[in-house]
């Protein structure tokens, strides 16, 4: 945090009277599931984002990062936080967006940002950003949301006006994180329980690809899903068990449509099923369900990539490890581990070797705790 409010005074030449933090997630189980009304379980993950930040009484809104120093300060006025294509289109949304939830912001405001997530790796960077933006002005001008709205308050400013029709599961995770966790929630009706995670290691490996058409492709699959919704007549597919998917799925004259709703539909099994195995200590049975999930993204839902493959894979085959697979939206970005603490130095170095071996690409790998939410104090 010293280092943001340091860069903070360097770039504005005054003190920040605010500063935050909010954590990027990683996905256990539960993937493509958020938007179809099932469940996810993802954890806040010790990186992410800090913001310090100070108002302005000139109603102009500047927004620095130290991951995008190249680009200076950006500036929009309050009047006009319209998207330009630039990093700072995030956070200027968020603030755009606090009106659709009742506390529109009325005074202008500086931010510096620094980041130490990978960007673009599928550990929710942009929800981080967003998160992270949200929390850092409700303490600046003491508003009254709660966490969660500032959830939802990043999600409808990335769907809203960034263009990218996201769940909600990112931004819960950053802002409902709590240490040792996983969170077990249903993304259709934000109830949610926390779930500690036991005694095993997670291990997030980088597989450094991130497949251009990603963000086009994941909106597919939403349209991909709303198509096979309306064939079956239900208004979201995870209101279906996969038993009563197996008897209706004949509706679904489509045979992609078909394979994506079978996808949604076991998957938002597999992650209850993980959550109850993790409650009672099963952890061969979470990790069974993992690869499962990996093998149901790669075939069904296709959203997975020769890279992933090869690590969840590679990691699958290495005792101690209960299970692997790809976690995020997919197409590049990250798989997540879970093995015993005494395999993952062993893990590191045989995946490490398997992949630069195969793909020429050494992979960072970061051994990762369950983390708390984002929090921002007054300075
Ligand atoms: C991205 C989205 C989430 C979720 C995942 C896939 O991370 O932002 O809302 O849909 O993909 O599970």
């Amino acid at each position: 945090m010293n280092a943001t409010t340091s860069a903070f005074e360097r770039i504005y030449g005054k003190t920040p009277e605010a500063a935050g933090f909010a954590p990027g997630r990683v996905n256990l189980i539960g993937e493509h599931t958020d938007y179809n009304g099932g469940h996810v379980f993802p954890c806040a993950i010790q990186m992410g984002i800090f913001c310090a930040a100070a108002p302005r009484e000139d109603g102009k809104l500047r927004f620095f990062s130290e991951n995008f120093a190249c680009d200076g300060i950006v500036e929009y006025a309050l009047g006009d936080l319209s998207p330009r294509g630039v990093w700072a289109d995030y956070p200027a949304s968020v603030i755009r967006a606090f009106s659709a939830f009742g506390s529109p912001i009325k005074r202008g405001a500086d931010f510096c940002f620094r980041s130490d997530l990978p960007d673009g790796a599928g550990l929710s960077s942009s929800a981080a950003l967003e998160v992270v933006t949200g929390t850092v002005l409700k303490e600046l001008f003491s508003l009254p949301v709660t966490k969660q709205e500032i959830a939802r308050i990043g999600q409808f400013a990335e769907n809203r006006f960034i263009g990218v029709n996201c769940g909600i599961m990112d931004q819960f995770a950053s802002a409902m994180g709590k240490s040792g966790c996983a969170i077990l929630l249903d993304a259709g009706t934000l109830e949610y329980e926390y779930a500690p995670l036991g005694d095993a290691a997670l291990v997030i490996v980088n597989s450094g690809v991130k497949h251009s058409l990603a963000s086009s492709a994941y909106n597919d699959r939403r349209r991909e899903c709303e198509a096979a919704c309306r064939a079956i007549g239900v208004s979201a597919l995870c209101a279906l068990t996969p038993e009563e998917f197996e008897k209706k799925q004949n509706l679904i004259s489509d045979p992609v449509c078909r394979r994506r709703a079978k996808h949604v539909v076991c998957e938002n099994r597999r992650a209850l099923d993980g959550a109850a195995a993790l409650r009672r200590g099963d952890l061969a049975a979470f990790g069974v369900l993992m690869n499962a999930s990996h093998v149901s993204l790669r075939d069904d839902y296709e959203v997975s990539c020769a890279e992933l493959d090869f690590l969840a894979e590679t990691a699958q085959q290495i005792g101690g490890v209960y299970g692997s697979r790809m976690t995020g939206g997919g197409f590049g970005g990250c798989t997540v581990s879970l093995m015993e603490y005494s395999a993952v130095e062993r893990f590191a170095s045989a995946v490490k070797a398997a992949y630069l071996d195969r793909f020429g690409i050494d992979p960072a790998i970061y051994p990762i705790t369950a983390a708390d939410g984002a929090a921002a104090r007054a300075l």
